[in-house]
């Protein structure tokens, strides 16, 4: 993936600080484990990557905003977003490990925690168990609207994440599929999400738009990798002026009614604000 590598929790930190003083608002972390097994139980190890970055960032950057990813992919060995049963992801099973993954992140210090995995409940069982825990400032960022995309592919080989066996579609959603979005987003409010995210932003727009004017509620949009190769690609050729089409499929997502945008864009976009 273009410019985008694994890191040490000490590169992290100093990426970290870059994008603090462009001005981002805020990063996410994505952990990948030296080892993964069936249930990617690496994935609330509170001496995991993530963990100590939540914690180093808390101690060096503390008034950046930390979000973490929670999703089991980066932790199975089979590379689904749940636990297997039978060949198939048991949607159930997975939000207890859900939920250990998010405390644990919490009980790192992170600000925000953002469920990736399109597990149907997930929202309203890690909210119970942060709050159990007696988390109840930490917030919830749901991937609340996320497409069966084949936009993820840099990210996938990034992350060392791609599914062993079959594909997500399972769990993701229908590209076709406009009225699921909606009734995805509204669930995942009605148990506690925070802040509501579309995934991928540049090819949904439409859906960005709906979100926001349907529901008022804070929404985030993911320019994810596919979407942030194919502009650095064109631009490495001559193709596209890399910066202004950079702001450009950033404002558009903007327009469209994003109220914060998660990219691999963001310390070099913020620089130009
Ligand atoms: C994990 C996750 C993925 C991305 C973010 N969280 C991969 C996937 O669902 O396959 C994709 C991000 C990107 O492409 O930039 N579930
Ligand atoms: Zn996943």
């Amino acid at each position: 993936m273009p410019g985008v590598s694994q890191t040490s929790v000490d590169e992290m930190l100093r990426d970290a600080e870059a994008a603090a003083k462009a001005k981002v608002g805020g990063i996410i972390l994505f952990g990948v484990p030296e080892t993964k097994d069936a249930t990617g139980s690496a994935a609330w190890d509170e001496k995991g990557a993530v963990q100590m970055g939540v914690r180093a960032l808390k101690k060096e950057i503390p008034e950046l905003v930390v979000i973490t990813d929670v999703c089991m992919c980066e932790y199975t060995d089979h590379g689904h977003c749940g636990v297997l049963k039978n060949g198939e992801v048991d949607n159930d099973a997975t939000l207890e490990l859900l939920s250990r993954a998010a405390l644990s992140h919490a009980r790192a210090g992170a600000d925000i925690v953002a469920p990736s995995d399109m597990m149907d409940g997930r929202v309203g069982a890690i909210r119970a168990s942060l709050d159990t825990a007696g988390f109840i400032d930490t917030s919830i960022l749901s991937y609340a609207a996320k497409y069966a995309s084949a936009y993820y592919g840099p990210f996938r080989e990034a992350a060392e994440s791609a599914p062993q066996t079959g594909d997500r579609r399972g769990y993701q959603m229908d590209p076709g599929n406009a009225q699921e979005a909606m009734r995805e987003v509204l669930a995942d409010i009605e148990e506690g999400a925070d802040a509501v995210m579309v995934k991928p932003a540049g090819p949904y727009l439409d859906i960005v738009s709906r979100v926001k004017a349907e529901t008022g509620y804070p929404v985030a949009a993911y320019q994810v990798s596919g979407e942030y190769a194919m502009i650095c690609a064109a631009a490495e050729r001559g193709w596209i002026e890399r910066e202004r089409v950079m702001m450009e499929s950033l404002l558009g997502i903007r327009r469209a009614g994003a109220d914060f945008i998660v990219t691999y864009f963001a310390t070099e976009a913020a620089k130009q604000l």
